[in-house]
């Protein structure tokens, strides 16, 4: 395949040489992480290599650090495949190679550490943004149209339909802004589109059209505050019964997707019109609509149509050391691993709300440039970040200043999670950078991205963690 045909043409010539490598290998382990993204990736990954009849196992790791690369060394595969992670401990990892433990295989989009490494597919070193151009599906996709290409696959088999997935990591990852992807991951769409596997379509930006009854989706809809509307169950109620729009079926309510086109439209405006006449103001009203990204094989009405509430799924099996059940719903299991799933999702669900409730009843500690919460063992490490996330915004959470929040992990460290926005970033803030240094300073390690970070850290240092992070933040908004 030539190389103007790949889905990110700047990544071609890597795309192919980490390619090679797998299509010689004998067999590989696939070590992914846990969270939407990380599953999507191993999940293109997994199809990848099946169809190009390269032998594999996967494994899933919360972080991956020196004592994880070192359990993955000890399975003593030759051949080491890292999707979601990796860059970030490109020291640890090269020093296995230099060993002679495995070669490693690296497609991730995380800030990349000082090393030099051969096979190393990462957007950021050709000039491509990791936090909102290309995630770490994406970035395993454009390994698989490569293997596509140089294995004797299956014909048939270019991998394009392995868009879908990518999409789904990359809303997981929440790299959609101004309401869609942009740059090498609208290209992923265009190709996703193209193989029928993906539909785009300019619709309400709310999450759960396809599962929620239309007033849970109106009442939870708190990205954008809607007076009347907003966590407010009668206001909804009375809002959709005012509507020329039959919102219910045989006496239960409907969800979005079960309205017609018109149905929605009128729905859509008059919802609007509602915010507009109770002042929101328009910027605000413009992200009541965006693109929604539907996977065109999948039944209407379930968590996997949507792009959105699949990446959600997701995060409810892997973040709660069940990735094996989201990867298996990735792969297709439509029975066992889907129940399973959404029994997880509902934990998950019950875990967010609480998590955000917890911050709005303790608060944040608000420093000069940060503000903070310590969620001790209240919030589990590992959607921690989320509803820092979440939470900036609700009750008492600036939003105009970052917010790094602790988590219990075991008995001797602290996980920390920090969460930006757009403007910040633009002002300056790199939280990858603040969080690694401040991180290392206290003994501890971090990274990620410009906008979204984390570390672990020794417990019991978090004042001077604090205190480092906020000199550090205060110096990039200069
Ligand atoms: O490790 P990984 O790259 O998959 O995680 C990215 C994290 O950054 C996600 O938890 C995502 O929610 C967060 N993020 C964010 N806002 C963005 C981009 C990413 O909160 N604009
Ligand atoms: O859990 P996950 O990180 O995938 O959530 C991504 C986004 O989806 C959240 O930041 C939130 O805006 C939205 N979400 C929601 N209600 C839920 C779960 C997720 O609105 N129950
Ligand atoms: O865990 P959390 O969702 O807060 O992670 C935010 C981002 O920081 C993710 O992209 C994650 O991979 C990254 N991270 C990291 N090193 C850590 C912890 C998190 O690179 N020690
Ligand atoms: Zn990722």
């Amino acid at each position: 395949m030539a190389a103007a045909d790949g889905p990110v043409p700047e990544l071609q010539s890597r795309a192919d040489a980490c390619a090679e490598r797998l299509c010689s290998a004998d067999r590989v382990l696939l070590a992914s992480h846990i969270d939407a993204d990380g599953l999507t990736s191993a999940a293109v990954a997994a199809t990848a290599l099946e169809r190009a009849s390269i032998p594999f196992e996967a494994v899933f790791e919360k972080q991956l650090d020196a004592e994880s690369i070192a359990s993955i060394a000890a399975r003593e595969y030759e051949t080491v495949l890292f999707t979601d992670f990796g860059s970030g401990q490109l020291d640890v990892i090269a020093e296995h190679e230099r060993d002679g433990a495995f070669v490693p295989v690296i497609a991730d989009h995380h800030r990349p550490a000082e090393a030099d490494t051969d096979l190393h597919l990462n957007p950021l070193l050709e000039g491509i943004d990791g936090a909102s151009e290309l995630s770490g599906a994406g970035t395993t996709y454009v390994l698989a149209r490569a293997l596509a290409a140089c294995s004797d696959a299956d014909e048939r088999h270019d991998n394009r339909d392995l868009a879908a997935l990518a999409v789904v990591g990359a809303v997981g990852d929440m790299q959609a802004s101004d309401g869609e992807l942009h740059g090498a991951n609208a290209g992923i769409v265009a190709e996703g589109v193209a193989a029928g596997a993906l539909e785009e379509t300019t619709d309400l930006a709310i999450y759960g059209k396809q599962t929620r009854p239309l007033p849970k989706l109106l009442e939870y809809a708190s990205d954008v505050r809607i007076p009347g509307i907003t966590n407010d169950e009668r206001g909804v109620v009375s809002f959709l019964d005012g509507l020329d729009v039959e919102c219910r079926a045989d006496g239960a309510w409907k969800q979005w997707v079960d309205l017609t086109d018109d149905e929605k439209q009128r729905l859509a405006s008059a919802l609007v019109q509602h915010a507009v006449s109770r002042g929101v103001p328009a910027f605000k009203i413009d992200r009541l609509v965006g693109t929604s990204y539907v996977l065109a094989g999948e039944t209407v009405g379930t968590e996997l149509r949507d792009a959105s509430e699949f990446s959600t799924l997701l995060n409810a099996t892997a973040r709660y050391e069940r990735a094996d059940v989201g990867l298996a719903v990735c792969l297709g299991d439509r029975e066992e691993a889907f129940d399973r799933a959404k029994e997880l999702l509902a934990n998950h669900r019950r875990n967010l709300s609480e998590g955000i409730e917890w911050v709005e009843e303790h608060g944040v500690t608000r420093e000069e440039h940060i503000q903070w919460f310590d969620a001790g063992g209240e919030i589990r490490e590992t959607i921690v970040g989320i509803i820092a996330g979440m939470s900036m915004g609700a009750d008492g959470v600036a939003r105009d200043v970052p917010i790094v929040a602790f988590a219990r992990k075991g008995d001797e460290e602290t996980k920390v999670s920090s969460r930006g926005t757009g403007p910040l970033v633009g002002r300056g803030l790199d939280l990858s950078a603040a969080m690694g240094e401040a991180a290392r300073a206290v003994g501890g390690d971090g990274g990620g991205h410009d906008i979204a970070a984390g570390a672990t850290i020794p417990a019991g240092t978090e004042p001077e963690f604090v205190e480092r992070a906020d000199r550090l933040v205060g110096e990039q908004l200069d």
